[in-house]
């Protein structure tokens, strides 16, 4: 199939070249200019996993072009929204301002018989609203939402390999003909059993903020969990594989620390309350505040943790802090806990060295005055005090004896309760886990 892509960002760049693998001639189109040439040199613009060998894979069956022109979205059957929803400045809700622009622009170039495919994170109505205008401008095309479940650092196999599909169709009828389209755009994955639902448009839209929400819940649940521990003396990491084992609870996303980050959990957390409270709803997300609150303590604790670590105070006091992306396996520092820590700390008085093997470039945009080093070993020099924040695999396999050599005070503070307790403590460091004893 002919496929436009607009939108090449996190998820869109990934989509267009995932598109291109199912065997689609696909074009991605994007207003920033620096992007489309780096993606149309097979670069990935930001660090994600096979992204550019898949783009160099693609690129050379010809199969896959990117521009900055959307009129080559003309003479596609299927055309993927992909664009941001970002928190709007000052407010909870989304910003849709990129959406609405996208389909605007989109609409001189449709044929009848296209497919309009909304992958991005909307607010619940938005379809509706966009299916509206497509009905009054270009009434033989039609609108669907497929929300996206990617994660970065997987968004490669998360795209070719999703663990389900959603369809939003107007009426929500499986009979509804963009239903064999997309069944078409994805026959690879669906071949091999993926699970594909077919719903109506404000379901589709709520299954992808329902379940973000439930993520974020989950997180902020066991972080609730280990501040109890802290107070009681018991281990949340203990207690998260014990009720984890019970498999209506599972253990996966209950691991305690500095809470969750990133593009989407927070702002989509965010943007749903808005929206429950613009349709009457509000009391239902209510406790939603609450997870977020959760969550935005953690990252108090950890500056008021550090602070004890330290014994007198944090003014002057050499602190290194491993890892700036909100996760690992990405570059990605839109809201990282890591950094916000980063930063607290140094308004706090300390002197913050901050090393990360990908994100030091984006972290250094965000927060020009920390102070940034590559290398660990560098980076460790004359410590005070370590902090663990991003759990790199690099981090987790780091050595405490070779390492209390080179800071000033074998002092650490595992934001992400993955370094073994024991061992540390047995190489001299003073360690402290978030809910452990
Ligand atoms: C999240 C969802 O997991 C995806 O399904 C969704 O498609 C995506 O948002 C999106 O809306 O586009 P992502 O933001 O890439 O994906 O990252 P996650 O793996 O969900 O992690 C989010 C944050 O939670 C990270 O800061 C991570 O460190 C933190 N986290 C995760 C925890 O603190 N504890 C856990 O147990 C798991």
């Amino acid at each position: 199939m002919r496929i436009s892509v607009i939108g090449c960002g996190y998820l869109g760049a990934v989509h267009a070249a995932c598109m291109a693998k199912l065997g689609h001639t696909v074009v991605g189109i994007d207003v920033d200019e620096r992007k489309i040439a780096e993606l149309s040199a097979a670069k990935a613009p930001f660090y994600e996993p096979e992204l550019e060998e898949l783009l160099e894979d693609v690129q050379q069956t010809g199969t896959l072009t990117f521009t900055t022109d959307i009129a080559a979205a003309a003479g596609s059957d299927v055309h993927f929204i992909c664009v941001g929803t970002p928190q709007k400045k000052g407010e909870n809700g989304a910003d849709l301002t990129y959406v609405d622009s996208a389909v605007e622009n989109l609409l001189p170039h449709l044929r009848p018989g296209n497919l309009i495919v909304g992958k991005s994170t909307v607010p619940v109505g938005t379809a509706s609203r966009l299916a509206a205008v497509l009905l009054d401008r270009e009434p033989e095309a039609h609108l669907v939402w497929n929300p996206e479940f990617l994660r970065e650092g997987h968004a490669v196999s998360d795209t070719l390999h999703p663990d389900r599909f959603v369809y939003g169709v107007e009426d929500g009828a499986e009979h509804h003909p963009s239903v064999a389209v997309l069944d078409d755009v994805y026959a690879i994955p669906l071949s091999t059993g993926t699970p594909r639902l077919v719903t109506d448009l404000p379901t589709a839209e709520l299954v992808k903020t329902a379940a973000n929400s439930f993520l974020a819940t989950k997180i902020s649940f066991i972080n609730a969990m280990a501040e109890l521990c802290d107070a009681a003396g018991a281990d949340v990491t203990r207690l998260a594989d014990a009720i984890g084992l019970d498999d209506r609870i599972g253990r996966k996303f209950l691991n305690a620390g500095i809470g969750f980050g990133g593009g989407c959990l927070p702002k989509d957390i965010r943007a749903f309350m808005a929206r429950a409270g613009e349709l009457g709803a509000d009391q239902a997300l209510t406790f939603l505040r609450e997870v977020d609150a959760i969550n935005m303590r953690r990252r108090s604790r950890v500056v008021e943790l550090t602070r004890e670590l330290c014994g007198d105070g944090l003014l002057g006091k050499r602190i290194t802090v491993l890892g700036a992306a909100f996760k690992p396996e990405s570059d990605d520092v839109r809201d990282s806990p890591a950094l916000s820590i980063a930063a607290q700390l140094q308004l706090q008085g300390a002197v913050v060295t901050v090393s990360d093997p990908k994100a030091l470039a984006n972290a250094a945009r965000r927060f020009p005055e920390l102070h940034y080093v590559q290398d660990v070993d560098s980076a460790l020099q004359n410590a005070d005090a370590v902090l663990l924040l991003t759990e790199w695999r690099e981090y987790r396999d780091l050595d405490p004896h070779l390492l209390a050599k080179s800071v000033a005070t074998p002092r650490i503070l595992d934001g992400r309760n993955v370094l073994d307790p024991a061992k540390w403590r047995a190489a001299g460091w003073q360690y402290r886990g978030l809910g452990r004893p």
